[in-house]
C-alpha cells in the first residue's frame, strides 16, 4: 500500500510536487473576475515553489486553468508544468472545484494517475483543510493507485510509493479511518478479481479468515456442508450441489465491550455463477467471479470496524457457494426448503444468489436478533438496466434507514437510487405447491429479487435494506477512485455508514 505520510515543509529532495488550488468559497471561485485569479496566483507566489513556475507565462495559464475547473465544474482537473532544468522537474496544480469531501478523492485519484511512473509525490495543502477533505484526498490517492496483475511479466517497480502531504497540521485521525477503508476496499477488490479456479468457497472462507486473525476481538467460524445439512441450510445445499467444491456459510463477529447496536450484515458470496442448468450464454458468463462482490465488501467492513474498534457489533453472513451444473446440480421444478423452513420452487437455477441470501436472512432473524438487518449482492442483470453502471438500486421499508445508508454512500462516493417493494408484486411469487417461487416473468427483476428477499426477513421487515450492487461491483476501465475490474463496491458505504451506528442507541 501507498505510503502516505505528513511533513511540515516540502522535502529538500521532492522532484515532483502538486498544489491543490482550493477555492475558500463559492463565490471566490468566481475566475471571470480578474482579481481572483491574481488573488490565486499571489497565493501561489507564497509558496516556496513558486519559483518552480515558469515566469511570464504563468498568470494566463493559470487564469485558464482556473476558469476551467471553474466552468466545468470538473474535480480532479490537474494542469501539469514540466521543468527539466529545475529541482522541481514537475509541478502539478490540481483545481478542487468545490470544497467538498468528493471533490478532495476525485482530486486525490488525478494525482495518484498523474504521478504514474514516479517513486515519490509531495503535494501543499492548504492550511484550513478540514479532516473530511483530507480523507476524501487520501482515499483518491489510495484508491487509485490499487493493483492487481497475474502477468507473469508484472513489473511494478515504477509504482508510486510515497506521498508526502505538506500541512500545518497533521490531520492523524481522518488519515488513519481512510487508510482502513481504502486497505479492505483492496481486500474486497482482491477477492473479487481473483479468478475462480482458485476462489473456491473453501478458499475464500479461509483468506477471510485468514485476515480475521491479524485483527483482535474479531471471530470467525466456518460451517462446512454436513453442519449445514445438519441444521437446514437448504438453500446454500442446493446452489453449491452441482459444484465439486462445496458450500461454506461465514460468519465474522466483531463484539466490542460496551456496543450500542448490533448491526447484522449479509452478502452475497457466489464464486462462480454459470447459471446452473439453466446456463448463463458466453457473455452473460464471463465476469461472474465477481458474483462474490456483497460477500466481500460486508466482510471487509466488518474487518474494518474492527481494525478501527468502531463500538457498534457488527456480524457479517457469508454464504459462499459456485453454481455450476453437474449431474448433482439442482433443477428447475426441485423445491427448497430454506433455513427455518419455507419453501421454494426452483424456477430458474440462475436465480441463484436469493436461495442462498434467503438461508442468510432467515439465520439473522431467528438467531442473532440484530437491531438492523443489511444485504449486498450482485443479485440481478436488471439492476443496471434499471440504473446503469455507477448506481446502486437501494430498498427498504424503513425511511430513515434508506436516507441513513443513501447519505453515508453519498459521502463515500459511491452512489444508490431507492426502487421501491410495492406489495402488489409481490403476489407473483406464491407457489403452487410451495410458499414462494425463485423466479416470476413479470419484469421489474431488481424489484422481484428484492420483494423475494423480503420474505426472509420476518419481523425484521421494517429494520431491514437491500442493496443490488450488480453493477457497479465491477467497471471495464480506470475512472477517478475506481481501477479496472473489481470496485470493492459498497466496503466504503458501510464503513461510513457503521460510523454512523457506533454512536447510534439501540
Ligand atoms: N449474478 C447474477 C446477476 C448479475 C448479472 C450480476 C450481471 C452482475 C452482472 C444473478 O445470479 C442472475 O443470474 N440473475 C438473473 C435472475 C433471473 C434468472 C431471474 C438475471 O439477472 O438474469
Ligand atoms: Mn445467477
Ligand atoms: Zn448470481
Amino acid at each position: 500500500m501507498l505510503d502516505l505520510r505528513f511533513a511540515r515543509a516540502v522535502p529538500r529532495s521532492a522532484t515532483v510536487v502538486a498544489v491543490a488550488v482550493a477555492r475558500q468559497t463559492a463565490d471566490a471561485a468566481d475566475v471571470s473576475d480578474a482579481a481572483d485569479v491574481s488573488d490565486a496566483a499571489d497565493e501561489l507566489a507564497e509558496l516556496d515553489v513558486l519559483g518552480t513556475l515558469p515566469t511570464g507565462t504563468e498568470p494566463d495559464e493559470l487564469a485558464a486553468f482556473l476558469r476551467e475547473v471553474k466552468h466545468k465544474g470538473k474535480a480532479g482537473s490537474v494542469h501539469t508544468w514540466v521543468r527539466p532544468l529545475h529541482p522541481v522537474t514537475r509541478l502539478l496544480l490540481a483545481g478542487v472545484a468545490n470544497r467538498e469531501e468528493a471533490d478532495w478523492r476525485s482530486t486525490g485519484a488525478a494525482l495518484a494517475r498523474k504521478a504514474k511512473g514516479e517513486d515519490r509525490l509531495t503535494v501543499l495543502l492548504p492550511p484550513d483543510l478540514t479532516d473530511p477533505e483530507l480523507r476524501g484526498l487520501a482515499e483518491g490517492l489510495w484508491l487509485a493507485s490499487y493493483r492487481f496483475s497475474l502477468a507473469s511479466d508484472d513489473d511494478d517497480s515504477r509504482k508510486l510509493r510515497r506521498v508526502t502531504l505538506v500541512a500545518a497540521t497533521a490531520l492523524d485521525a481522518p488519515l488513519e479511518a481512510a487508510r482502513t477503508t481504502a486497505s479492505m476496499v483492496m481486500l474486497a477488490r482482491d477477492l473479487t478479481n481473483t479468478p475462480s479456479d482458485r476462489k473456491t468457497p473453501e478458499w475464500l472462507a479461509r483468506q477471510i479468515s485468514r485476515e480475521a486473525r491479524t485483527l483482535t476481538g474479531v471471530t470467525v467460524t466456518v460451517r462446512e456442508p454436513a453442519q449445514l445439512v445438519a441444521e437446514g441450510f437448504g438453500g446454500v445445499l442446493a446452489v453449491g450441489g452441482g459444484s465439486e467444491r462445496g458450500p461454506r456459510f461465514v460468519e465474522i463477529s466483531w463484539r466490542p465491550r460496551g456496543a450500542g447496536r448490533h448491526v447484522v450484515l449479509v452478502g452475497k458470496g457466489i464464486t462462480f455463477d454459470t447459471g446452473g442448468i439453466c446456463i448463463k450464454g458466453r457473455d452473460g458468463m464471463k465476469l461472474m467471479r465477481k458474483d462474490m462482490g456483497g460477500a466481500a465488501a460486508v466482510a471487509a467492513a466488518t474487518l474494518a470496524a474492527a481494525a478501527r474498534k468502531l463500538p457498534v457489533r457488527v456480524t457479517a453472513l457469508l454464504p459462499l457457494a459456485e453454481n455450476m451444473l453437474s449431474g448433482s446440480a439442482m433443477r428447475p421444478g426441485d423445491v427448497v426448503r430454506h433455513y427455518g423452513g419455507i419453501t421454494t420452487e426452483v424456477r430458474n437455477t440462475d436465480a441463484e444468489g436469493r436461495l442462498v441470501l434467503a438461508d442468510a436472512l432467515q439465520y439473522a432473524v431467528r438467531r442473532l436478533r440484530p437491531d438492523v438487518l443489511v444485504d449486498l449482492a450482485t443479485l440481478t442483470g436488471a439492476q443496471s438496466v434499471a440504473l446503469g453502471k455507477r448506481t446502486a438500486a437501494l430498498y427498504s421499508d424503513n425511511e430513515a434507514l434508506a436516507d441513513e445508508l443513501r447519505a453515508a454512500g453519498t459521502e463515500a462516493g459511491e452512489r444508490m437510487w431507492r426502487l421501491p417493494l410495492h406489495d402488489d408484486y409481490a403476489d407473483a411469487l406464491d407457489g403452487d405447491d410451495t410458499d414462494l417461487v425463485n423466479s416470476t416473468e413479470i419484469g421489474g427483476g431488481s424489484i422481484m429479487a428484492a420483494l423475494f428477499l423480503r420474505e426472509f426477513t420476518g419481523d425484521y421487515r421494517d429494520r431491514w435494506a437491500h442493496v443490488d450492487m450488480s453493477a457497479p461491483a465491477w467497471s471495464d476501465k480506470a475512472d477517478g477512485d475506481l481501477t479496472k475490474g473489481a470496485t470493492g463496491w459498497g466496503v466504503r458505504t458501510l464503513v461510513r455508514w457503521l460510523e454512523t451506528q457506533a454512536s447510534a442507541t439501540a
